[in-house]
């Protein structure tokens, strides 16, 4: 029998124990999850300070870090969890979107696991773990709800109808939330990653600095966004002040676009939980560790008939705990890939 053949024949267990392993970017991160909710352990190694002199993340040196960190990262995930692999039911890891040599690293990782465990080897799309981080912040949590999917990489607000059903209302026509806050944070000379030291800056903010608003006359759905207009129109302040020898305020700068970036994604969000009818409304991606976004959503449900669902600050940004709890859902359902997996640069949102 093949690894395939053998491992179709084992029984789907309820009660399961999923390991996460996630390497998209620049975090390589182990954790081992109970029963799709809770986290045995959640391990993470960042490479980030490996890239700050660049500005950004270097693919080739997230993927190099990687491959030294993973086994280190796997064995303190199954010391703090107290178990061994023979305790683990399968092997969950992210196959896209990402950096593709980084995903490589995690995805050949896996495979060697679950090969030689003979348990099942979880396909897992990054962008599902992150909605799937709410399951974690909240035990109880069901579909159907509405996330705000406010990522590096994505900016979206999605339905999600039932577990495996999705539907995206809008999104992103050009730049991701997260990319406008880091290439705001290059404009303004902070260091990468620019996301939460824009937000630390913004705090400071006095005075409003005038934005263009966004998609403005646009004809596509009401609940689009596009991040690369606001992000040049930030540019091109900075600049033109710069060219007459006028002195900017970094602060102003930092808040007025920081409102401008995320009060639309609440005001767009809530119209969606309006449309729909559901009660519950979560935060998918790193931007959700953002105190601003964060505390504007609390106050924005207060006095609404709408449960918020805020996972912690680490488990916004990527981790593996995400990978392990949306695994757990892809393993109820024999979603097993064989031994050729190959990681994938992009997965759209539609897809499974
Ligand atoms: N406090 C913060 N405020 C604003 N942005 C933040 C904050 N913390 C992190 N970010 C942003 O979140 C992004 C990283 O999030 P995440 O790890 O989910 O993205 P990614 O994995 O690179 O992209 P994707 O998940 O779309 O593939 C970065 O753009 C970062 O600047
Ligand atoms: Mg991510």
């Amino acid at each position: 029998m093949t690894y395939f053949e053998k491992i179709k024949t084992l029984p789907i267990k309820e009660k399961a124990v999923i390991m996460g392993i996630e390497t998209s970017c620049d975090e390589t991160a182990v954790a081992i999850i109970k029963d799709g909710r809770e986290i045995l352990a959640d391990e993470i190694i960042s490479s980030a300070t490996e890239h700050v002199k660049f500005g950004g993340v270097v693919p080739e040196i997230a993927s190099r870090m990687h491959t030294t960190a993973i086994l280190k990262a796997t064995k303190t995930a199954l010391e703090k969890a107290n178990l061994t692999l023979d305790d683990i039911d399968a092997f969950a890891v992210t196959e896209g979107s990402g950096l593709l040599g980084a995903l490589l690293v995690g995805v050949s990782f896996a495979k060697s696991l679950a090969f030689s465990c003979n348990k099942p080897l979880v396909p897992v799309s990054h962008i599902r773990g992150h909605i799937a981080a709410s399951y974690l912040a909240d035990k109880g949590l069901k579909p159907p709800f509405v996330t705000i999917l406010c990522s590096g990489g994505h900016t979206a607000i999605i339905a999600v109808k039932d577990y495996y059903d999705f539907k995206v209302y809008g999104s992103t026509i050009d730049d991701a939330v997260g990319e406008a806050f880091d290439k705001v944070a290059r404009v303004l000379k902070l260091s990468y990653p620019g996301g939460p030291n824009v937000e630390r800056l913004a705090k400071e903010g006095q005075n409003v600095v005038p934005l263009p608003k966004m998609l403005k006359n646009y004809q596509g759905s009401e609940f689009d966004f596009s991040y690369s207009g606001l992000k040049t129109a930030v540019i091109n302040y900075v600049h033109n002040k710069q060219e007459k020898g006028e002195q900017i305020n970094p602060a102003d700068v930092a808040c007025s676009f920081q409102h401008a970036a995320i009060d639309v994604l609440i005001e767009k969000a809530l119209k969606v939980v309006n449309l729909t009818g559901y009660k519950t409304l979560t935060l998918s991606g790193g931007v959700g560790a953002n105190g601003y976004l964060r505390e504007a959503l609390q106050k924005a449900v207060k006095d609404k008939d709408i449960k918020l669902v805020i996972p912690e600050k680490r488990y916004c940004t990527d981790n593996a705990a995400m990978i392990g709890a949306e695994g757990y859902l892809q393993y109820l359902k024999g979603n097993f890939a064989d031994l050729d997996l190959n990681a994938k640069a992009v997965i759209p949102l539609s897809q499974k």
